[in-house]
C-alpha cells in the first residue's frame, strides 16, 4: 500500500511528502523525477520542446510506473489527475489524498521558482484561479481532501496519518 500525494501546484506535495516517508521509514517518489529520468531531459524542456499533450503521456507512464510500486510516498504533477486512468491506478494501491490551498497561497508558494512552465505567464494569478477552477471536480474526486493554507507541512503530514490509521 502506498500513500499518494496529489493537489495543485505549490499545495505542499513535496515538503509533505518528504516528511511522510521520513515518519513511515518510506521512499519518496515524484512522478515529475521519473518523467525527467525516463525521457532524460527537464519538464520545462518537455513542454517547450514537445509540448504539454506529449509531457502528458509521458506522464502517464510514470504514473503507471509509481503505482506499481509498494510502502512507498508518491508525490504526483498537479496535473495527473486530469487522466481519470491515473487515478484509477493510483487508487488501486495506494491511498490518495489531495493538498489544497488558496491561488494566493500558491502564488506565493511558486513566485520564486521558476520551473513550473504553466505558470510562465504574464499574470500567473489569473493563471492558477483558471486551472484551479477548470481542475476542481477532479480534485474532487479524492476520496481525502485537505487544505494546506493556514498549516506546517509537520501538522498536514501529522492529519494525514492520523486520518490514514497510521499514527
Ligand atoms: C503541472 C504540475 C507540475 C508539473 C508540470 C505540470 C500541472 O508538477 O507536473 O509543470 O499541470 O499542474 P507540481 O505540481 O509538482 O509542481
Amino acid at each position: 500500500m502506498n500513500i499518494v500525494l496529489t493537489g495543485f501546484m505549490g499545495s505542499g506535495k513535496t515538503a509533505v511528502g518528504r516528511i511522510l516517508a521520513d515518519r513511515l521509514g518510506w521512499p519518496f517518489v515524484d512522478t515529475d523525477e521519473i518523467v525527467e529520468k525516463n525521457e532524460g531531459i527537464k519538464i520545462s524542456e518537455i513542454f517547450s520542446s514537445l509540448g504539454e499533450p506529449y509531457f502528458r503521456d509521458a506522464e502517464a507512464r510514470a504514473v503507471a510506473q509509481a503505482a506499481g510500486m509498494d510502502k512507498t510516498v508518491i508525490s504526483c504533477g498537479g496535473g495527473a489527475v486530469l487522466r481519470a486512468a491515473n487515478i484509477d491506478a493510483l487508487e488501486k494501491t495506494g491511498r490518495v489524498v489531495c493538498l489544497m490551498a488558496s491561488p494566493e497561497t500558491i502564488y506565493a508558494r511558486t513566485r520564486h521558482n521558476d520551473d513550473r512552465p504553466l505558470l510562465r505567464v504574464e499574470d500567473p494569478v489569473k493563471k492558477i484561479r483558471e486551472l484551479l477552477e477548470s481542475r476542481r471536480e477532479h480534485y474532487k474526486r479524492c476520496a481525502f481532501l485537505i487544505n494546506t493554507d493556514d498549516i506546517s507541512a509537520e501538522e498536514v503530514a501529522d492529519r494525514i496519518l492520523d486520518k490514514l490509521g497510521m499514527k
